[in-house]
């Protein structure tokens, strides 16, 4: 089982839509059994949090499932989860960080965006401090995004 894990700062809007995404994409896929993925956050603001109001309803707009509870990144995620893929450069920042002082590191590390064909800039914008229409834009980085993160992992781990 290849284990991703999509990190933001709250887990409450970014870091738990990609994963609802990718869920339902590896279901279309037929890749249920091979991959498996979950979100946190890097910090403890949203701790047991259901996933932002605003958030739900762009998930639901998309027809996209989510059951998530926010939870912060934990040492044992360094040793369970084979890909990480974080949201923006300064979530990037912190995961080094927390790697550091509990000794040890990702396995793998990405940006999300490395994987959007054309994309304009490497963070996606955090849509907390915004309105709905955030969201409609992260959710169509996320989509993109995504796809491109999907074609990869086929090409390296042979799917
Ligand atoms: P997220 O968005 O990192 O995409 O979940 C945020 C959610 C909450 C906060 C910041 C970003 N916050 O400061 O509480």
């Amino acid at each position: 089982m290849i284990k991703v894990l999509f990190i933001c700062l709250g887990n409450i809007c970014r870091s738990p839509l990609a994963a609802a995404i990718f869920t339902e994409k590896l279901l279309h896929k037929d890749y249920k059994q091979k991959i498996c993925c979950d979100s946190c956050g890097t910090s403890d603001y949203h701790i047991g949090e259901l996933p932002d109001e605003r958030t739900l309803i762009c998930a639901k707009k998309h027809s996209i499932p989510m059951y998530h509870r926010g939870r912060q990144l934990n040492r044992s995620d360094f040793k369970d989860f084979d890909l990480f893929i974080a949201m923006d450069q300064s979530n990037c920042r912190d995961i080094k960080e927390m790697a550091k002082a509990f000794n040890t590191h990702p396995k793998q590390l990405f940006l999300i965006r490395e994987f959007q064909d054309k994309a304009d800039f490497l963070d996606v914008p955090d849509p907390y401090y915004g309105g709905e229409e955030g969201f409609e834009k992260v959710y169509e980085i996320l989509d993109e995004s995504i796809e491109g993160l999907i074609k990869m992992m086929e090409k390296e781990f042979k799917l």
